[in-house]
């Protein structure tokens, strides 16, 4: 075992868990990524300074941001939120036990020149807006929305993910106990937030708004030369739009955000799901190009999933789930999805388009976007591989997302549960219609 760079971390373990190099570090705290060997798992390891804790004067501070964060342990499970494991509270060493995330975070990307794409810095905005319904609707607010909190995941480079961190300013509207809050940055702190006023859900959106506008142009919305020309700047001066600082880009980008860094929460976005899908729709309408993006993006999946029937009663983080878990395809008019007497076990489900199902030559059934095909496989299954009795046919482009029985193994509980009733739902209506064809055969006719 080499020992850790001493300069680094002057301690080889936090707890069980051997540290293998620092990851970062916060007004209060550092965080080291570490080993944890019973799960045989990296982790996040956040440790509360040992200064910061002694300090006479904020020591009790820090120690209520470390038990706001600390009580949320097991609590945020959504795939666009760092989840927090575990934590130990002991007065000598107080740590949090997270979820590692693999990349950095979007302040690398709010310098001038190191901007992402236009397509990405919305999509990231998407997932975080999405990311943020969900935490508001455990009656949370975070506070502390800014670049430095915004995790990145990242694949050689590229960021491909966000998550969500660092709840150790969070409110929580259900809690009566005084929550206190520590001064942060200003830049994306919103004019009612500065002014000690109620917080809602809109004090996160201008944050997240103030967020993307600094990822758009290199700069924050606001900025002065002192905190006392900040604060004043923040509750008074108009923002110039990005469009401004960020050439050639469509109007309709500057309104989304400009909306959500209104000076009145009123006027800022009603939902956080308002939010997302102005967001959304800036790239379904065209006003950002998809550049080098993949031909779908996952916010695109996640927006057609939502609308399509089987997933009627699926949750956000179960859509999320089926997004990243199922295989997604797009097929031209005239593809064979499955060839009677051929082995297969993977069901689909059609996303968009329409297919025929044909039995002995014969059309039987015409299955439309939010339909299930192929499922006979994993409802009964045999030994044997099962061999398909039906030829289906696209008659539109489709787009199938498809599971076999072990990718569907691979989702959690929940939302195999969802696909089960599902499965019920589907059952029910292919009796019903069986029952109605046999009191009344001419109709089949
Ligand atoms: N789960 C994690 N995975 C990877 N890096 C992390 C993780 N959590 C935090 N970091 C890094 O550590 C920094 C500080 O963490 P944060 O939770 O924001 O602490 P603080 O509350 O002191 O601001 C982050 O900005 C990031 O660089
Ligand atoms: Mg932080």
């Amino acid at each position: 075992m080499t020992a850790p760079d001493a300069s680094v971390a002057p301690f080889t373990h936090i707890g069980d868990y051997r540290v293998l190099r620092k990851l970062g570090e916060g007004a209060t705290s550092e965080v080291f990524l570490c080993r944890d060997e019973f799960r045989a798992r990296d982790v996040a390891v956040k440790r509360v300074r040992d200064a910061a804790v002694r300090d006479p004067v904020d020591g009790r501070y820090y120690s209520r941001f470390f038990a706001a964060e600390a009580a949320l342990v097991g609590r945020l499970q959504h795939p666009h939120v760092v989840q927090i494991f575990d934590a130990s509270d002991k007065p000598e060493e107080q740590y949090l036990v997270m979820e590692y995330v693999p990349g950095s975070t979007l302040r690398n990307y709010c310098r001038a020149d190191q901007l992402l794409p236009l397509e990405l810095i919305v999509e990231l905005g998407f997932k975080c807006a999405m990311a943020l319904d969900y935490v508001f609707r455990q009656g949370l607010i975070h506070r502390d929305i800014k670049p430095a909190n915004l995790l990145t995941v990242e694949v050689n480079g590229h960021v491909t993910d966000v998550k969500v961190s660092d709840f150790g300013s969070v409110l929580n509207l259900g809690a009566d106990v005084t929550q206190v809050h520590r001064v942060g940055s200003l830049t994306y702190m919103s004019p009612e937030q500065l002014d000690g006023g109620q917080l809602n859900a809109q004090s996160d959106m201008y944050a997240l708004g103030a967020v993307l506008y600094h990822l758009i142009t290199g700069h924050p919305p606001v900025e002065a030369d002192s905190q006392a020309a900040m604060i004043q700047r923040i509750l008074h001066a108009p923002v110039v739009p990005p469009s401004e600082r960020r050439h050639s880009m469509h109007p309709a980008v500057d309104e989304v955000i400009m909306r959500a860094l209104n000076k009145r929460p009123e006027h800022r976005y009603e939902s956080w799901e308002e939010f997302a899908n102005a967001l959304a729709s800036l790239v379904t309408n065209r006003h950002v190009p998809r550049g080098n993006m993949q031909v779908v993006l996952d916010s695109e999946r996640f927006n057609l999933l939502r609308k399509l029937d089987f997933f009627r009663n699926f949750d956000d983080v179960e859509l999320w789930e089926v997004v990243h878990q199922a295989r997604w395809q797009r097929f031209p008019v005239g593809h064979k999805l499955m060839k009677r007497g051929e082995r297969g076990r993977d069901f689909h489900i059609i996303a968009q388009g329409a297919i025929e199902v044909y039995r002995d030559g014969k059309k039987v059934e015409t299955l439309k976007a939010g339909m299930l095909v192929g499922e006979m496989a994993y409802l009964a299954p045999s030994k044997d591989t099962r061999l398909r009795t039906a030829d289906v046919v696209a008659i539109e482009p489709i787009t199938t997302i498809s599971f076999t029985p072990e990718t569907l193994g691979q989702l959690s509980l929940a939302c195999r549960g969802r696909f089960n009733e599902a499965f019920i739902g589907v059952l029910v209506r292919r009796l019903h219609a069986a029952h109605e064809a046999l009191s009344h055969p001419q109709r089949i006719l």
